[in-house]
């Protein structure tokens, strides 16, 4: 089983990581892919979605989600892995889950910090968590995690608890919309039912309904680009793209200037 390794962070991710706690907003636009419905040519498709934080780290635990875990016997202490891949949930009967399949599961999140004036544009590869453990998901997203105990393997990390972890990071109303009625869909045709509706709190962390529909999707970024306007109109455009090495096996980051 492979180990988590001491890697080093990639060159841009202590400044983003700077930046967004200098930011209020968590949230970044997330596009992806889908098909025309007549035509069949690819379209854009883009929405808001929340920064969860970067796997496995969670941002913030919601107050109620401290005792929850707890009653859970899950482990709250830090696991002393980090990473650079952005973490986001959803709900895995919103179109964006289906669309991730057109495009390979690429997709690209762009974080507009306004406090720092700064633009970052994440492009990545996505793997999605909370239905059937998929082993070549799980594999991807831990060679990209840096281990404080390199002594941890792959097959030791208990990602179910992992998906618990980030559901408990909702309030419990949060937790409840994983129980509304089919988003996207014509309210005229699916009424309420007593187990899909609005407004319901969900305080329990495995309620198999909620947790049916929940997941955690985890994007490994392959190139970034940051625009600082803070210095305009000398703007600092940088972008890194992730190289293989010769043997495909090694990867390292590649750092070009841009003119803005
Ligand atoms: C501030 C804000 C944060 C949001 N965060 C998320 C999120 O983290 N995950 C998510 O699936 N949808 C989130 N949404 C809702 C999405 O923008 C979108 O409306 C919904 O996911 C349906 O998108 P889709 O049909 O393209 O899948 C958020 C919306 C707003 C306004």
């Amino acid at each position: 089983m492979p180990q988590a390794t001491a890697k080093a962070p990639a060159p841009w991710s202590p400044l983003l990581k700077t930046h967004l706690t200098s930011s209020k907003s968590k949230s970044f636009t997330l596009s992806t892919v889908t098909h025309h419905p007549t035509t069949g040519l690819p379209v854009p498709r883009s929405r808001t979605c929340e920064l969860r934080g970067f796997f496995p780290e969670v941002l913030s635990l919601h107050p109620s989600a401290a005792s929850a875990l707890d009653a859970q016997g899950i482990d709250r202490t830090p696991s002393g892995l980090e990473s650079d891949m952005p973490v986001f949930t959803t709900d895995i009967r919103m179109a964006k889950v289906g669309e991730l399949g057109v495009s390979g599961g690429q997709v690209e999140g762009v974080f507009w910090l306004e406090e720092v004036q700064v633009q970052w544009r994440v492009k990545g590869r996505t793997c999605v968590f909370g239905g059937e453990g998929k082993e070549e998901e799980q594999k991807r997203v831990w060679e990209g995690v840096r281990g404080q105990d390199a002594g941890l393997v792959e097959g030791d990390w208990d990602w179910e608890r992992m998906v618990t972890t980030y559901f408990a990071s909702h309030s419990p109303v949060m937790r409840g919309t994983f129980r509304n009625p089919p988003p996207g869909q014509p309210r005229s045709k699916h009424p309420e039912t007593s187990e899909l509706k609005i407004g319901q709190k969900v305080e329990d962390l495995r309620d198999p309904v909620a947790r049916r529909n929940f997941r955690v999707v985890v994007i490994k970024p392959e190139e970034v680009e940051m625009l600082d306007l803070s210095r305009a109109p000398d703007a600092v455009r940088k972008r890194w793209t992730v190289v293989r090495d010769g043997d495909g096996d090694t990867e390292r980051w590649e750092e070009v200037e841009l003119w803005p």
